[in-house]
């Protein structure tokens, strides 16, 4: 093994549940805000319990000819039913998205990386093209 990047997962998010969906728009308007997500299971449901769950997701941006990539955003989500009564018998749960705006001053693409505790990293990417 050369690097992480040699264990970092991807597939078809319609049938595999790890992978990150981004949902953005194809196209912006320079400067303008625009609403980025990304949803782990949006096809088939994440198990998101004590013993298996998402642990975050990250969100990057590498414009276009760029060599290192900016992060817009990283997520925690730490509530998966835990509690002293024992595993799925806490309170809470947290699902596994994140939105958050981004006002982008040139094209690229968004990147997002996920960590599942059993299943590991996990990523995705979409084009966004500005106006
Ligand atoms: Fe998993």
């Amino acid at each position: 093994m050369k690097s992480l990047h040699d264990v970092v997962k991807s597939a078809d998010w319609k049938s595999e549940k790890h992978v990150p969906v981004i949902d953005a728009p194809e196209s912006a308007k320079a400067g303008d805000w625009v609403e980025v997500s990304a949803t782990v299971g949006k096809e088939i449901a994440h198990p998101n319990t004590t013993e298996h769950h998402i642990c975050w997701i990250a969100l990057h941006f590498v414009p276009d000819g760029a060599s290192i990539s900016y992060e817009l955003g990283r997520f925690e989500f730490s509530a998966h039913g835990q509690s002293a009564k024992g595993a799925n018998e806490g309170p809470a749960f947290t699902d596994s998205r994140v939105s958050i705006r981004a006002r982008l001053l040139v094209p690229g693409t968004l990147f997002a990386t996920t960590y599942c505790n059993i299943h590991g990293l996990w990523e995705s990417s979409r084009r966004i093209t500005l106006a």
